[in-house]
């Protein structure tokens, strides 16, 4: 099948992103990626306001899309599908992409499939990447999940692991929060922990018996550490103390998923693939074990509309399309969020 070009479109949480990639068979190469980013609309507030995040996607999304073609060189005609994240995430903040997509793809006339923003992290592996030796395991960490997959393709995971409180990201989060290291931590946490010393601190490593995450007890015991006289002025210490235990626990269910599911490759994908400790130490894992690791770049770990336009084109490819009445949902159908085990309906 000849080579095809598919709009994706990322509205699920507080960036508004629009990207063209070409799929080619199983490759995925992306023309462009634009993102609108509503940081500063929500600093004040410490955290996504969904009412604000709304307003603020329906503002960007057009000049987004424009941006995002011109960026490709190509005009609207030459799309041959629209995709769209459409769980889980806020709903008013979902609407807007979905309803854009839907319209776009209408109007031209071509398939509109809706994506699970959770696998959508993990087509963010693959994107400008070689073929991958399948099967695979595949780990989201992210603001809203901490998940696990035994992957047999991209679009065929099951769930194997997810956290039972905070994800990962949301950990970090509120980490640097109580560090009064400023928002959106996970990143600025992790810049200040490279000065630190990670074995500063006792902090405990969680270590459930399932390949299930927690991380509020880490998060209570970074808040009494940071209460304790021994600790004042040592930000630094307690950021990277605090970074070394919460990938201490994801690498080892990593290495534990691997026992149990013995597999070709590694994936990890979601905006705590963005950790620079994380990085290192799933390369080291994945290198002493003898399999692959694919690890999103960079750009891809935290949320882009290239990972939804990626995860759409290998559906479309597929000859899927999704019908008009498709809905936004709070949940992924893949995943479990903070809401509990959730039921797979696709
Ligand atoms: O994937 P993402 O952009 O959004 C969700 O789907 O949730 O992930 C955002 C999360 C935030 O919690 C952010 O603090 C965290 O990823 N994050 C990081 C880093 N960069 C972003 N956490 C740790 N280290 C980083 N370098
Ligand atoms: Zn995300």
């Amino acid at each position: 099948m000849a080579a095809r070009l598919i709009l994706g479109i990322e509205s699920s949480c507080d960036e508004t992103s629009a990207a063209v990639v070409r799929v080619d068979g199983e490759t995925l190469h992306v023309l462009s990626c634009n993102t609108a980013s509503q940081d500063e609309l929500h600093a004040e507030y410490r955290g996504v306001v969904p009412e604000i995040a709304s307003r603020a996607h329906l503002a960007s999304i057009i000049p987004v899309i424009r941006s995002a073609c011109a960026e490709a060189h190509v005009s609207l005609s030459g799309i041959h599908g629209v995709a769209a994240g459409h769980r889980p995430g806020l709903i008013g903040s979902l609407l807007v992409g979905v309803s854009s997509a839907k319209s776009l793809a209408w109007g031209l006339d071509v398939p509109f499939v809706g994506v699970d923003h959770v696998l959508a992290h993990l087509v963010a592996c693959l994107l400008d990447q070689p073929p991958v030796v399948w099967p695979a395991i595949g780990l989201v960490a992210s603001g809203g999940h901490t998940s696990l997959f035994r992957m047999n393709t991209p679009l065929d995971v099951t769930l194997i692991g997810a956290t039972i409180d905070d994800a990962a990201g949301e950990a970090f989060d509120k980490g640097a929060a109580l560090l009064g290291i400023g928002y959106p931590g996970g990143a600025r946490l992790d810049a200040i922990a490279q000065t630190g010393d990670g074995m500063a601190l006792p902090l405990p490593i969680t270590r459930l018996q399932s390949l299930d995450f927690s991380f509020s007890g880490v998060k209570t015991a970074l808040a009494l550490a940071a209460k304790h006289p021994d600790c004042a002025g040592r930000t630094s210490d307690l950021a990277a103390s605090f970074r070394r235990v919460i990938v201490a626990q994801i690498i080892r269910n990593l290495g534990r998923a691997l026992d149990a599911h013995p597999s070709a490759t590694v994936l990890v994908g979601g905006g705590v693939a963005a950790n620079r400790l994380l990085r290192t130490e799933a390369a080291a894992l994945t290198t002493t074990r003898g399999v692959a690791l694919r690890i999103a770049e960079p750009r891809w770990c935290t949320d882009n509309a290239a990972m939804i336009a990626g995860a759409g084109a290998l559906r479309i490819a597929r000859g899927e399309r999704d019908g008009w009445d498709l809905t936004a949902q709070p949940l992924s159908a893949v995943a479990r969020g903070r809401r509990g085990p959730q039921k797979r309906t696709t």
